[in-house]
């Protein structure tokens, strides 16, 4: 693949680092565009520190580089310009803190304890702390198929099934049924939902306004909204197929 994380690799210590495969690939997809720029990032999860120096040497040297953990031993395993925080990923109080020293962060990445419930808080309580462009991933989402860890499969309270939530929720624009599905807020900030194999991305972009359909022609451009307001919406070629 020639990527950076491969001629990484080659030169770890003796920090373990453990990462499914096809991450790599993705964080060279998603991460590439923040490599050059001061911007702050954020771990959830760092085990035998494996990660600090691959993040530290693929970030670009004035870039802020935090990372958390519950056990106080990972306290001993920043490296030179970067910090450890030891609180819990799902602590209301500990990520409000968090965020005031730290935020806001362009790049969040929850490496934690991969419990449902646990990513679920996390996201709810860093994602108004997430800048304007910014990226929050969500590693190992493979665990809310397993019921040890909160998940099951189509089980409501796994985060895959949350983050299948939040695709509906960005589409609240668009409804058609108020009553059952009301607009939801998160519609103006959310910009995209990607789903890989056990990674989720969910992109921050903040529209100032609501999405608008273009007409073009002959030149001339024009922007709608009107098709935002039409309730029992039919389709214009209903019938064209026979049916
Ligand atoms: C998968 S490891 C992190 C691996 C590391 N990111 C890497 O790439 O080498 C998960 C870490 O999450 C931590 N953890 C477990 N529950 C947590 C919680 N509730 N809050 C914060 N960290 C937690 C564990 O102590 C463990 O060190």
């Amino acid at each position: 693949m020639g990527n950076f994380f491969n001629e990484y690799l080659k030169t770890t210590d003796e920090r373990l680092l453990s990462k499914w495969t096809q991450y790599f690939d993705i964080y060279t997809r998603e991460l590439t565009r923040f490599r050059a720029r001061p911007i702050s990032f954020l771990e959830i999860g760092v085990f035998k520190g494996g990660s600090i120096p691959m993040w530290k040497a693929f970030f670009a040297e004035d870039a802020r580089l935090c990372f958390v953990d519950i056990d106080p031993d990972c306290a001993a395993l920043a490296v030179p310009g970067t910090k450890v925080e030891i609180g819990n990923q799902a602590d209301p109080a500990f990520l409000a803190d968090l965020a005031a020293q730290h935020g806001p962060f362009d790049v969040i990445l929850d490496d934690g304890s991969h419990v449902c419930a646990h990513q679920v808080a996390s996201f709810e309580n860093l994602w108004p702390h997430l800048a304007d462009g910014g990226l929050y991933m969500v590693e190992d989402c493979h665990t809310s198929y397993w019921p040890g860890f909160g998940g099951g499969y189509r089980n409501e309270a796994s985060w895959i099934e949350y983050a299948k939530r939040l695709t509906d929720r960005m589409h609240s624009w668009y409804t058609d049924q108020d009553t059952l599905f009301p607009f939801d807020p998160i519609a103006k900030e959310l910009h995209s939902v990607r789903f890989y194999d056990s990674i989720t991305v969910l992109e921050k972009r903040v529209k100032a306004e609501p999405p608008a359909t273009v007409y073009a022609q002959n030149g001339k451009v024009t922007l709608s909204r009107r098709a935002l307001e039409i309730r029992g919406r039919k389709s214009a070629f209903a019938g064209k197929d026979g049916t």
